[in-house]
């Protein structure tokens, strides 16, 4: 129990779920990638839990870098203007680059780094993603790997946020509207 169960309406989705999404994710992936190494680019700081839960779940190899970026817009919706706000700290061309992000929304930070990233020659890339939600389908978006489908509403824990709080929370959760609206 966390005191921050208190500020949550209803559990999304538990942690045993969460687990066994992964475990399953990790299963396609191992079987998808043969003896290619995957390079998992996390997108900071969401991404942080599912990518180090997902790492371990993997039974092959793989690598890690971390990206941050930031789109301009209110806190609960992105405008799909992106900021590199820390970058690779290696060049990833050749390698089998595997984004690795905790929800796709709206999907503009992924379809604008999808192109980033592409454009850095690496030999494959592909996304997998634990959330996504309806709107994400506006936007086309070419994502391999998807957890789960998710309703529209505002949701926190397991590395999203309000207000950069809630990150810690072990499911994911749908915040009162109280919290936000006060
Ligand atoms: C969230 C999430 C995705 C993005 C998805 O990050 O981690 O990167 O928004 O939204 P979109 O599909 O509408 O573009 P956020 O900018 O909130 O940063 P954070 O991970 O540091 O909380």
């Amino acid at each position: 129990m966390s005191e921050l169960d208190a500020d949550i309406d209803d559990v999304v989705v538990p942690a045993e779920l969460i687990k066994a999404k992964t475990a399953d994710l990790a299963k396609q992936i191992d079987a998808d990638y043969g003896d290619r190494e995957p390079l998992l680019v996390g997108v900071l700081k969401g991404a942080v839990m599912f990518m180090s839960d997902l790492a371990r779940a993997l039974e092959r190899p793989s690598t890690m870098e971390f990206m941050a970026v930031s789109s301009y817009g209110s806190s609960t919706t992105s405008s799909g203007v992106v900021r590199i706000l820390k970058d690779l700290d290696r060049d990833i061309a050749g390698q089998h680059v595997l984004i690795v992000e905790d929800i796709i929304d709206s999907g503009l930070t992924l379809s604008w780094l999808l192109k980033n990233l592409a454009a850095r020659q690496p030999a494959s890339i592909e996304v997998v993603a634990l959330l996504r939600k309806p709107d994400a389908v506006k936007v086309h978006v070419p994502v391999k790997y998807v957890g789960f489908d998710i309703p529209n509403e505002f949701v926190v824990g397991y590395g999203l946020d309000y207000a950069e709080r809630y990150r810690d929370l072990p499911y994911i959760g749908r915040l009162k509207p109280e919290v936000y609206s006060s």
